[in-house]
């Protein structure tokens, strides 16, 4: 079943104006929570949504519980004039962004994210979304039995501050993931998220935690898909820009999708699986097979909902259900996000 979100437009209260869409939120708040369960997903469109700042306001009018620490893998700066707004992802454009639910692998990950559509792009740039519980559903039940018995670890490496390699496929430095220098403070907040933290040569850090494939739904108590194997694992964008190609039917993608081939191709002959930039394996470090990556993302990509950005959009997910990712695009493209605790 294809994941769909419960859409509000002016027609459902009469007026496209800001006020009345903040009053016609207080107003019906229950109802929209219960969708935000049922659905996943609900899409506020063709609303005077104009900046940032309207959209913290908006987001802080369906949930007054936002935060702004981030410990999360993309690249993302505050955006001015808010406290609790951020850009999407600093990533290149031409980068994938596999469907993950935001910060799965920590124990605190939110409860919800909401984007915001400041500029539209023009090529691409969609923001697909998945119902994680059709994930964990549709699973072939062997390999849903052993992810669940053998579990999952999440391995991540970063440079040291200046060491920074010219290539995107790596994470960024730890000075900014935890906006410190200081290491004492990398290992406080790394042991009040359960990552085990290991220092390397040169100041390079790596991080290790250990995780379960899947989760129980907090409110619905439905089973979700909730890891990042189709993120990280070191064949997942491959895998992912096969499919995208396919969509796109572009030059760029089928360049970037053949050196992704390749270059995927060789760090699997070449590269210790545990001095990648991003991997994870079953958490006796054990590969997971490479048809099981293969797999999950098929069930996304079958599942997937392709939110086309029109400006002033605002989609409010539920994170314990529903996942995000980025489609590759081209020219300008402002997509703001908000999370909460
Ligand atoms: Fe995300």
């Amino acid at each position: 079943m294809k994941t769909s979100p419960f859409i509000i437009t002016p027609n459902d209260l009469g007026s496209k104006d800001f006020t009345s869409l903040k009053g016609y939120i207080q107003n019906h708040l229950d109802e929209i929570n219960q969708q935000i369960l049922n659905r996943g997903a609900v899409l506020f469109r063709g609303f005077d949504i104009l900046q940032a700042i309207d959209f913290e306001n908006i987001a802080q009018t369906i949930d007054d519980k936002l935060k702004n620490d981030y410990l999360g893998t993309s690249p993302r700066n505050i955006i001015e004039g808010t406290q609790y707004v951020f850009s999407a992802s600093e990533l290149p454009s031409y980068y994938p962004i596999m469907q993950h639910c935001e910060m799965s692998f920590l124990p605190t990950a939110p409860r919800r994210i909401m984007f915001y559509c400041h500029k539209a792009p023009q090529f691409g740039g969609e923001t697909p979304i998945c119902d994680f519980r059709q994930v964990a559903k549709n699973l072939n039940p062997d390999i849903k039995k052993e992810l669940s018995q053998k579990k999952l670890k999440l391995i991540r490496n970063y440079c040291a501050p200046g060491q920074e390699k010219n290539n995107s496929f790596q994470l960024k430095p730890w000075v900014d993931m935890f906006q410190t220098r200081e290491k004492s403070v990398v290992e406080q907040k790394c042991a009040a998220n359960q990552i085990q933290v290991e220092w390397l040569e040169n100041d390079a850090l790596r991080l290790l935690s250990y995780h379960d494939a899947f989760k129980i739904h907090p409110v619905t108590h439905q089973e979700v898909w909730f890891n990042h194997i189709q993120v990280f694992h070191s064949s997942a964008a491959a895998i992912e820009y096969s499919k995208i190609v396919r969509r796109q039917k572009t030059f760029d993608a089928w360049k970037v999708n053949a050196y992704l081939q390749l270059i995927t191709f060789i760090k699997r002959y070449t590269e210790n699986p545990i001095e990648r930039a991003m991997h994870i394996t079953y958490a006796d470090g054990k590969e997971i097979p490479i048809s099981y990556v293969q797999h999950i993302q098929d069930l996304i990509w079958q599942s997937m909902y392709f939110l086309k950005w029109e400006k002033g959009d605002v989609i409010v997910l539920d994170n314990f259900s529903t996942s995000h990712g980025r489609m590759p695009y081209k020219g300008p493209r402002e997509i703001y996000v908000s999370w909460t605790s």
